[in-house]
């Protein structure tokens, strides 16, 4: 049998993005905050977390269908849960649509996913130390264009992100006439 993975399904976040959230990283560590600092390569909104999961097979299949519209996403304060500090986003309602659509259709393939209520952060600092100045995010937007499965692994330096699969937005095909 195949060792399981563990897989999520996440928005991967443009060059500009996290050139924003790496300044705010800056800003916590020239602080005086100490702690698991999230690298640039795995800043990442995830959408759903499915875990270990044997096959991403009938993920593809769960998902292959699903269509929805590009949206803008723009990094905006920072929060915390415990000692995990994270990036919040300008309220918006498109990433916890698109949250509810994703695990809507991998419950309808009993997929399991972890339901814990969605709650959009993107991830800055695990296990933090000292206290957090305040922040000054610079502002940043990207175009949400696609959402990506991805496979986790742990390196031999922390975690590893692989992106399986990038299921597109709609094209926007406009009202153009034959
Ligand atoms: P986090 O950043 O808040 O830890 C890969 O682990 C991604 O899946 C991370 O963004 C992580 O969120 C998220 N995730 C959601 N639920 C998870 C869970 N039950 N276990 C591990 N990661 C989870």
């Amino acid at each position: 049998m195949r060792d399981a993975m563990r897989l999520f399904l996440a928005i991967n976040l443009s060059g500009p993005v996290k050139a924003a959230l790496i300044d705010a990283q800056n800003e916590m560590y020239d602080g005086g905050v100490r702690g698991s600092y999230t690298p640039e390569e795995n800043l990442h909104l995830t959408l759903a977390f499915i875990g270990e999961y044997p096959d991403p097979e009938p993920v593809l299949e769960a998902l292959g269908e699903l269509s929805f519209s590009p949206f803008e996403l723009s990094p905006e304060g920072v929060g915390c849960f415990g000692d995990l500090w994270w990036a919040g986003m300008r309220a918006s309602p498109q990433p916890a649509a698109l949250a509810r659509r994703i695990r809507h259709a991998l419950a309808e393939k009993d997929i399991p996913f972890d339901r814990k209520r969605f709650s959009p952060h993107i991830t800055l600092i695990r296990r933090a130390r000292g206290s957090m100045p305040e922040i000054t995010m610079r502002p940043a937007s990207m175009t949400v264009d696609a959402f990506s499965l991805m496979r986790s692994d742990r390196g031999r330096n922390g975690m590893l992100y692989t992106e399986l699969a990038r299921f597109p937005a709609d094209i926007d095909r406009g009202a153009a006439c034959r």
